[in-house]
Parts: C-alpha cells; sequence; structure tokens
C-alpha cells in the first residue's frame, strides 16, 4: 500500500491547490489513501465543514487537526459525526471529535491515522507518548498500516516519539513548524519517519502569515490580525509505502506539489 500524506494546509489558497494537485498526485504516484493536516485552512486558523467537504470530495481519504483543531466552532458538528477526521487524541476526554480516524478501501484494507499534540512549548495536554500506547493497545483500530501525525514543535520531541513507536506503527509524520525538513527515512524497526512535513499554502511569508504584520507585531507588541500571504503555492507532501503483510514501511519521499 502506498499513501501520501499533505502538511498543514493554510487558507482558501491553500485549499485550492490541494484540492486541484490531488486527483493528479493520487494516479501518478499510485497513492491508496490520502491524508491531509488542514488546521489552518480558515484563514490561516480551523478548519470549516464547506472546506471539509472539499478536500473529502477531492480525493482526501482522512483529515487531521491540531492545536487549531476548535478556531472554527462550525467544525464540531463534522467532528461529532464522522469518522474520518481526528483532532488530537491527547486532548481532554470531554473534547469535541476523536483522536483517530480510519478508512476501509474499496478492495477491504483498513488505513488509520492518530493525531498527536506534542508538549514542548506547546499548550498543556495529556502525554502523548501514553495516550498513543493507550489507543494501539485498545484493539480499536482495525488491522492495517498506521500512521501517526505528530503534531509538535520541537524537532527532539519528534524525533523521540519515531523512535519509540519505531516497528509498532507505519510511520511518525510531523506537522506544525510549516517548515519541511530534510530527514525523511526509514527507522531500524520499520516505521518511516519525518520531523516535519511542511506546509500546504503560500510559501513567501512567515509560515503562511503576511512579513509585514508579523513583523510589525514583533517589533512593537501592537497586536494585529495576521492574514494569510500571497504568492506562489507549494502544497508539501511525503509518501510512504507499506508492507502489506508487516504494514510496516519499505520507502518515504517528500514532494511538492504546484498547479
Ligand atoms: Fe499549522
Ligand atoms: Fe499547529
Amino acid at each position: 500500500m502506498r499513501f501520501g500524506f499533505i502538511g498543514d494546509i493554510v487558507g482558501k489558497s491553500g485549499i485550492s491547490c490541494v484540492v486541484s494537485q490531488v486527483p493528479a498526485w493520487r494516479r501518478r504516484a499510485g497513492l491508496d489513501v490520502v491524508i491531509a493536516n488542514a488546521e489552518n485552512a480558515y484563514n490561516g486558523s480551523g478548519l470549516s465543514p464547506g472546506q471539509y467537504h472539499n478536500l473529502v470530495a477531492a480525493g482526501v481519504d482522512l483529515i487531521t487537526l491540531g492545536d487549531h483543531a476548535y478556531k472554527k466552532r462550525e467544525i464540531y458538528s463534522i467532528l461529532g459525526t464522522k469518522t474520518d477526521i481526528a483532532r488530537p487524541a491527547n486532548f481532554p476526554a470531554n473534547a469535541p471529535g476523536r483522536g483517530w480516524a480510519t478508512i476501509k478501501l474499496a478492495d477491504g484494507r483498513h488505513f488509520s491515522v492518530i493525531a498527536l499534540l506534542g508538549r514542548v512549548f506547546m499548550r498543556p495536554v495529556d502525554c502523548p507518548f501514553q495516550c498513543v500506547d493507550t489507543i494501539l493497545k485498545s484493539g480499536e483500530l482495525p488491522p492495517g498500516p498506521v500512521l501517526v501525525d505528530f503534531h509538535a514543535e520541537a524537532t527532539s520531541d519528534k524525533q523521540l516519539m519515531g523512535h519509540y513507536l519505531d516497528g509498532r506503527v507505519s510511520a511518525v509524520l510531523g506537522t506544525h513548524t510549516h517548515v519541511t525538513t530534510a530527514d525523511e527515512r526509514v527507522l531500524p524497526k520499520g516505521t518511516a519517519f519525518q520531523c516535519d512535513v511542511g506546509m500546504s499554502g503560500p510559501h513567501s511569508g512567515v509560515i503562511g502569515r503576511e512579513t509585514k504584520q508579523v513583523l510589525k507585531t514583533v517589533l512593537t507588541f501592537e497586536p494585529t490580525s495576521f492574514s494569510v500571504a500571497e504568492g506562489e503555492i507549494e502544497v508539501h507532501a511525503t509518501e510512504v509505502e507499506v508492507d502489506d503483510q508487516t504494514f510496516l514501511a519499505k520507502s518515504i519521499q517528500r514532494t511538492i506539489l504546484r498547479d
């Protein structure tokens, strides 16, 4: 099985590039499953129900969210009813939505994704290491490949999660920093790993926002709203090939999609 994971989608322009690129990418790369982190889709924070439906219609099978999961409250109803979208699993137990999402392919195979939030330089949440253990031991996930989207700030935290889960899941791929890292590899026991898949949106600004506005706030401490940047859009994604018997990774490769 081959799957592709799209890094944090930022803004309308990011969504529209993903929507236009996914069908051809699926064919070209022979992808069975496409997953996207869409936590920054709505003006840079959150995901609207309309955007959710657009991504699903374009062929995105599973969607993950991060620290901005609830910025667009209208997504609560989707989180409460759909099984193809996940917010971080180590949120409080009463938080809207579920921490993992799963899909059954036409040929009967399953694929699951678990979303986790890091704790270094992030809001306080439950321990992601204990949380992922609980999910993996619960028997709730159907047999099949498992991707862990570790939405975290620190590269050290992400490397630790990769080694912690090596041999137990198909891939640990990071999101949140919006900067693609060049450290993709298959770890010794067969888990594909990359600190950060990167961002799908405008790469001209500062992690997707207008440079001038961010700079003004940093230099003067005057609060401003940060608009989504303009300019060339790139979709940063990673492809992983998984063994159909062991569900462990055979290869991992970065890619960039452009209109
Ligand atoms: Fe993000
Ligand atoms: Fe984030």
